[in-house]
C-alpha cells in the first residue's frame, strides 16, 4: 500500500516506522507520517520525521473510541461519578483510547442549554484526549423537543440517551416515540437503556420485604426478561416510525437473539455491549459481605451462555460497538455503599469501572485468544463508534487526512491487572488479578505522543471538543425518506390523510 500525498519537502512532525498497521478492513506493514496532527502519509520507507518512533514488532491501531462512559456526571440514581474529566481521560488514554463520548445529563427540572454549557466547561478545563457529548434526556417537553434538542443536535450532539428505567430518568413509551420522531427529523441517534422498570421494582419490592438485601439479589431483580421485554418494546417503537435506535449495554443471550431477529427483518436497530458482559457473570455478585456491589451494574452480567451470545453477537454484527460503560463509583459511602453496612442491593450505585481495561481485555481474550480478528477488534473498539456517532472520517481509523490518533500495541507484553496500576479514581477493579496479553505502550492523540514509558505527557485541558456529524444510520434514514420509503405506520397514516374515511 502506498498512499502518500505528503509534500516531500516538508518534514513530518512524527513518523511511526515499520509497524503492523490494522484498520477495520485490512492489515499491512508501513510507516505513518504525521503532520499538523493528522495522518499525512502511509507508505513504506517514509523520510525521517522530527520525531521517529520505531514500531517494529508493534501492532499499530487506531486509538480507541469509548462511546459509552460516565464522567463527572450525576447518575440515574443521583450519585456523582468519582472520575472527573482529567482522571477519566488519563485512564482512557493509558488503555489505548483517544476519544470518549460521555454524557451531558439532563435531570428533570434542568434546562438543556445550561446542562450542556456546564458540562462543556468541565471538559474544556481537564480533558487530555478529544471528546464529544451525548445528551441524557429526562424531560422531553415542548421546550426540549421544539427548541433545545434541535439546537443541541445542530451544535454537534448527535446522539441522545434515554432510559426505560430508573425513577429519576424513566420515559414512558409515548415520550420515547416523541424523542425518536424528533431524532429522525433532526438526525440524531437515540441510545436506549432497555429494562422493564415495573418488572424490576416489583421483584425488588418482594426481595426487600423478605429481607433479601445482599448484592446478589440485584441480579434477581434485574431478570433477563426485563431486558428482553424492554428491548423488544424499544425495537417496536423504533420500527413503528422507522427511526434508527441503538440499544446500549446488552447483557443477555435472549436479548442478543431479539436484536438479531429484528435486524434480519431490516430494522435499523444497533447495539452495544461491554467488557462486563464478556468477562463477568452473575456469580461475581455473590461475594462475601457487600463485595458483590463492586460487580453491580444494570443490566447485571449473566451466565456463560450469555457471554457466548455476546461474543457471537460481536462476531456476526448484531452487536457493533464495544464500549466500557465506565461508571466510576467508589466502594464507600460516596458510591456503592451509601448506607455503609446497611446498604441494600437497591441502594448501591449501579455500574462498574472499565475505561482503561476495555481494550486490553478484548485484545487479550478476543484477538490473542483467537475469538476475533484484529480487524474486528479495530471495528468494535474504534471504527464502528465513529460510524454510528458521526465521527468519520476524522476519528476511528488510520487513513490519510484522519486525526493521528494511534496506539502502538505490544502483543507480547503480559500484564497482571491490579487497581494500583490503573489511573482512574475508583479504588477497585472488577478485573483484579487477571492476566492480559498485549498492551498499548505508546498512545498518540492528534500527533502528540501522550502516553510513553508508562507516563502521561498531555496537559490538562489539551483535549478538544468534537462537534459530531450525522450518524450513519440517520444518514441512511434520510436517504430512505428522500426515496419516499417510510414505515408501514406512516404509509397507513398518509393513506388516512388522503382518504379520511
Ligand atoms: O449500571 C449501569 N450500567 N450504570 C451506568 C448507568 C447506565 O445506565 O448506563
Ligand atoms: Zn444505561
Ligand atoms: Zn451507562
Amino acid at each position: 500500500m502506498n498512499t502518500s500525498v505528503a509534500d516531500p519537502a516538508a518534514p513530518f512532525d512524527l513518523t511511526v516506522r515499520g509497524g503492523r498497521i490494522s484498520t477495520a478492513t485490512e492489515t499491512f506493514t508501513a510507516d505513518i507520517g504525521v503532520r499538523g496532527g493528522v495522518i499525512a502519509a502511509i507508505a513504506p520507507g517514509l523520510p525521517a520525521g522530527l520525531r521517529d518512533i520505531n514500531a517494529t514488532g508493534r501492532w499499530v491501531l487506531p486509538g480507541g473510541i469509548d462511546s459509552h462512559c460516565h464522567v463527572e456526571q450525576l447518575s440515574g440514581m443521583g450519585v456523582m461519578c468519582a472520575d472527573d474529566f482529567h482522571s477519566a481521560t488519563v485512564s482512557a488514554a493509558f488503555g489505548g483510547t483517544t476519544t470518549i463520548i460521555p454524557f451531558a445529563a439532563q435531570h428533570r427540572g434542568m434546562a438543556i442549554p445550561k446542562v450542556v454549557a456546564d458540562y462543556a466547561a468541565l471538559a474544556r478545563e481537564k480533558a487530555v484526549i478529544d471528546y464529544g457529548f451525548h445528551l441524557i434526556l429526562a424531560n422531553p417537553d415542548d421546550q426540549a423537543l421544539k427548541q433545545d434538542l434541535p439546537q443541541a443536535i445542530r451544535d454537534g450532539i448527535t446522539s441522545l440517551k434515554v432510559y426505560m428505567t430508573y425513577d429519576r430518568l424513566k420515559l414512558d413509551d409515548y415520550q420515547l416515540l416523541d424523542v425518536l420522531k424528533l431524532a429522525g427529523e433532526e438526525g440524531a441517534l437515540v441510545m436506549i437503556h432497555a429494562e422493564n422498570h415495573d418488572m424490576i421494582r416489583w421483584i425488588a419490592r418482594r426481595l426487600l420485604d423478605a429481607g433479601r438485601v445482599a448484592p446478589k439479589y440485584h441480579r434477581v431483580a434485574h431478570d433477563p426478561l426485563a431486558e428482553t421485554e424492554a428491548t423488544q418494546r424499544a425495537i417496536a417503537l423504533s420500527r413503528l416510525i422507522d427511526v434508527p435506535a441503538l440499544i446500549v449495554h446488552v447483557a443477555g443471550a435472549e436479548t442478543v437473539q431479539v436484536l438479531r431477529d429484528a435486524r434480519a427483518l431490516g430494522a435499523s436497530v444497533h447495539a452495544e455491549s461491554c467488557p462486563q458482559y464478556l468477562f463477568l457473570t452473575a456469580d461475581d455478585l455473590d461475594k462475601p459481605g457487600l463485595e458483590g456491589a463492586k460487580f453491580c451494574c444494570s443490566p447485571p452480567p449473566r451466565d456463560a451462555a450469555s457471554q457466548q451470545a455476546v461474543w457471537d453477537g460481536f462476531k456476526d454484527g448484531t452487536l457493533s460497538v464495544y464500549s466500557s460503560d465506565h461508571a466510576p463509583y467508589r466502594y464507600d459511602q460516596s458510591g456503592k455503599l451509601p448506607y455503609g453496612d446497611a446498604t441494600t442491593f437497591k441502594d448501591m450505585a449501579n455500574g462498574v469501572p472499565g475505561i482503561e481495561l476495555r481494550m486490553p481485555l478484548l485484545f487479550s481474550e478476543g484477538v490473542m485468544g483467537g475469538r476475533i480478528t484484529i480487524e474486528e477488534f479495530v471495528a468494535l473498539t474504534a471504527t464502528n463508534h465513529a460510524r454510528l456517532y458521526g465521527l468519520l472520517p476524522r476519528k476511528g481509523t488510520i487513513a490519510i487526512g484522519a486525526d493521528a490518533d494511534i496506539a502502538l500495541w505490544n502483543p507480547g507484553r503480559e500484564v497482571q491487572v491490579s487497581t494500583a496500576m490503573l489511573h482512574d479514581n475508583v479504588g477497585y477493579t472488577p478485573y483484579e488479578g487477571r492476566t492480559v496479553r498485549g498492551w498499548p505502550e505508546v498512545v498518540v492523540s492528534r500527533g502528540r505522543v501522550i502516553v510513553e514509558d508508562g507516563r502521561m505527557h498531555a496537559e490538562r485541558g489539551s483535549g478538544q471538543y468534537l462537534p459530531r456529524g450525522i450518524p450513519e444510520p440517520l444518514a441512511a434514514h434520510a436517504r430512505r425518506a428522500a426515496d419516499g420509503a417510510s414505515s408501514p405506520f406512516f404509509k397507513r397514516l398518509k393513506g388516512m390523510q388522503k382518504d379520511p374515511e
